[in-house]
C-alpha cells in the first residue's frame, strides 16, 4: 500500500518495533507494514491513508449491527461508571450478567436456558471440553472423554480450541491436537466430493461420524462438535443430506452434540442461531462474536436443561475466568441484543438482505474464474477455478491471495481461504451496499483472471 501520510509510517514503525500480530508472518509483516484502520461507520472502514473500504467480513465475522452505534458505547460507559468490574466466583453476581443470561435464554432454542460466560469463543470451547468430561464423570461414565470434531473446522486458537479445530497448519505448531480429540471428514462437496453428487457426498460425510463412534466405542465418546456452516474453513455449506443424517446418528448414540455458533449465531443465517436454521437440537452451543457485535470481547456456552440438571449434582465445576460475564461486556451484549430485536435486524436479513445478497452473488457464476458460488444468509463463498467443469484449480498460483489483494486495493475486504473467496458482511448492509460489494467483487475477479493468465 502507498504510505503518503507520515503518521502511517509512524504507526507502522511501532508495529515493527513492538507488536506481534495474530496469525501473521512476523518478518513479512515488518517488510510490508500493516494497513492501519483508524475509524469505521456502518459497513465501511477507513485506513490511515484515507481509503474507504467496504468491510465484506464484518471485521472477523462479528460486527453484526455495523460500526459506530453510539448506544453500545453509551451502555459500556454507563456500566463502567456504575460497576466496572466484579467477578462471578464465590457466590456473587451482578445485574447485567443475570439480565443477559435471561435475554440469551429467551432467544436460544427451546430447552436451552443456562449460559456460562467466557471472554471469547476459544474459551467457550475450552469450557465445553471441560464441561462435557465433567458431565460424563458425574453420570458415572468417566471414560466418555473423546470429542469428535471435523477436519478444517475452526473452534479457536487456545490449546483446546486449536485441537478441536481441524486446521492442520495449526496442529503442526505445538504438538496438537491434544489427546482425546479426533477429526472426521468435512462436508465440503466442491473440494472433496469427487464423482459423488452433493447429496451422496453429504450422506457419506455424515456417515464418517457413525464410523468414528463405532471405531472408538460409544463408551469412550463424550461429544461431537461442529459449526452449522464452517466459517473459517471456507464457508462450507453442507449438502442438504448432511445434517438430517447426522441427526439420525446422534439420536442413535448416547453422546452430546455441541453446535459451535460463534459465527452462525446472532443472525448470520437469518435465524437467531444456525441450529434454528438447520433444526438441530444441540446440547451445548458456543457463542461469541455477534453476541456483542465485536464491540467488546465476550463469549459463552449455552447449555441444555437436561445437561444442567446433571451438572447440578456434581458439586463444584472447577472452571472459570476472571472476565467470565464481565459487567461491561454484558451491558454491551444486552444493548446489542436489544437493537437486534427492536430493529428487527434478523427478520430483515431473513426477508430481504439475505435473499438479495445470495441472488446477486450467484450472478458471479457466469464469470470464467468462478467454479461455484454458495452461501446461506449473510455468508457467501466464491470458488476460484481454472476449469469450471472439472473444478480444477490454478495450482500453485495463489489465486485467492491475488484476488484478496485486488479487493483490498479496490476498497473491498473479502477474505481468501486457499482459492475460496469468502464474505460475511455486517447484517445491516443495505441493497445499494450489496450492489457495490458485488460490482467490486466482479471487478476484482476480472483483475485476478488477467493476472493469472498474464
Ligand atoms: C466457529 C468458531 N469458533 C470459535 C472461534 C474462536 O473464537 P475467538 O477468536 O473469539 O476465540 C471462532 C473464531 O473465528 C470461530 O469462527
Amino acid at each position: 500500500m502507498s504510505n503518503n501520510n507520515p503518521q502511517t509510517r509512524e504507526w507502522q514503525s511501532l508495529s515493527n518495533d513492538h507488536h506481534l500480530a495474530p496469525f501473521s508472518d512476523f518478518k513479512q509483516l515488518k517488510e510490508k507494514g500493516p494497513r492501519i484502520i483508524t475509524h469505521a461507520k456502518g459497513v465501511y472502514l477507513w485506513d490511515s491513508e484515507g481509503n474507504k473500504i467496504l468491510d465484506g467480513m464484518a471485521g472477523l465475522w462479528c460486527v453484526a449491527i455495523g460500526y459506530g452505534r453510539d448506544e453500545l458505547a453509551d451502555a459500556a460507559s454507563k456500566q463502567m461508571r456504575e460497576l466496572p468490574y466484579y467477578n462471578l466466583f464465590f457466590q456473587t453476581a451482578h445485574p447485567p450478567v443475570l439480565e443477559l443470561a435471561k435475554a440469551i435464554a429467551d432467544i436460544a432454542p427451546a430447552g436451552m436456558n443456562h449460559v456460562f460466560f467466557t471472554g471469547s469463543g476459544s474459551e467457550g470451547n475450552d469450557t465445553m471440553l471441560r464441561m462435557v468430561r465433567h458431565y460424563w464423570a458425574i453420570k458415572g461414565q468417566p471414560n466418555k472423554k473423546v470429542i469428535i470434531s471435523r477436519k478444517n473446522g475452526y473452534h479457536g486458537s487456545t490449546v483446546a480450541g486449536a485441537s478441536l479445530g481441524g486446521m492442520t497448519y495449526m496442529h503442526e505448531q505445538g504438538d496438537l491436537p491434544i489427546p482425546g480429540i479426533v477429526h472426521i471428514a468435512q462436508p465440503y462437496w466442491f473440494g472433496e466430493g469427487g464423482d459423488m453428487t452433493p447429496e451422496e457426498f453429504g450422506v457419506w460425510a455424515a456417515n464418517q461420524l457413525e464410523q468414528k463412534i463405532l471405531e472408538i466405542g460409544v463408551d469412550n465418546v463424550g461429544a461431537f462438535i461442529a459449526e452449522p456452516i464452517q466459517g473459517a474453513g471456507g464457508v462450507i455449506v453442507p449438502p442438504d443430506s448432511y445434517w438430517p443424517r447426522i441427526k439420525e446418528i446422534l439420536a442413535k448414540y448416547d453422546i452430546l452434540f455441541v453446535a459451535d455458533e460463534v459465527i452462525c449465531g446472532f443472525g448470520r443465517t437469518g435465524e437467531w442461531f444456525g441450529s434454528d436454521f438447520y433444526d438441530l437440537k444441540p446440547d451445548m452451543m458456543t457463542i461469541a462474536k455477534g453476541l456483542t457485535s465485536g464491540y467488546i470481547p465476550m463469549g459463552g456456552l449455552i447449555v441444555r436443561d437436561e445437561v444442567v440438571a446433571v451438572l447440578n449434582e456434581g458439586g463444584d465445576f472447577n472452571h472459570g475466568f476472571t472476565y467470565s460475564g464481565h459487567p461491561v461486556a454484558a451491558a454491551v451484549a444486552l444493548e446489542n441484543i436489544r437493537i437486534m430485536r427492536d430493529e428487527n435486524i434478523i427478520g430483515r436479513v431473513h426477508e430481504e438482505s439475505a435473499p438479495y445478497l445470495q441472488k446477486r452473488l450467484r450472478e458471479l457464476n457466469d464469470h470464467p474464474l468462478v467454479g461455484e458460488v454458495r452461501g446461506v444468509g449473510m455468508l457467501g463463498a466464491i470458488e476460484l477455478v481454472q476449469d469450471k467443469a472439472t473444478r480444477k484449480r490454478y495450482e500453485g498460483k495463489g489465486a485467492g491471495m491475488i484476488c484478496r489483494q485486488f479487493c483490498f486495493d479496490n476498497g473491498l475486504i473479502m477474505r481468501a481461504v486457499g482459492d475460496t473467496m469468502i464474505i460475511s458482511p455486517p447484517l445491516v448492509i443495505t441493497p445499494a451496499e450489496i450492489d457495490e460489494l458485488v460490482t467490486k467483487a466482479r471487478k476484482c475477479l476480472d483483475l485476478t483472471l488477467s493476472a493469472l493468465q498474464g
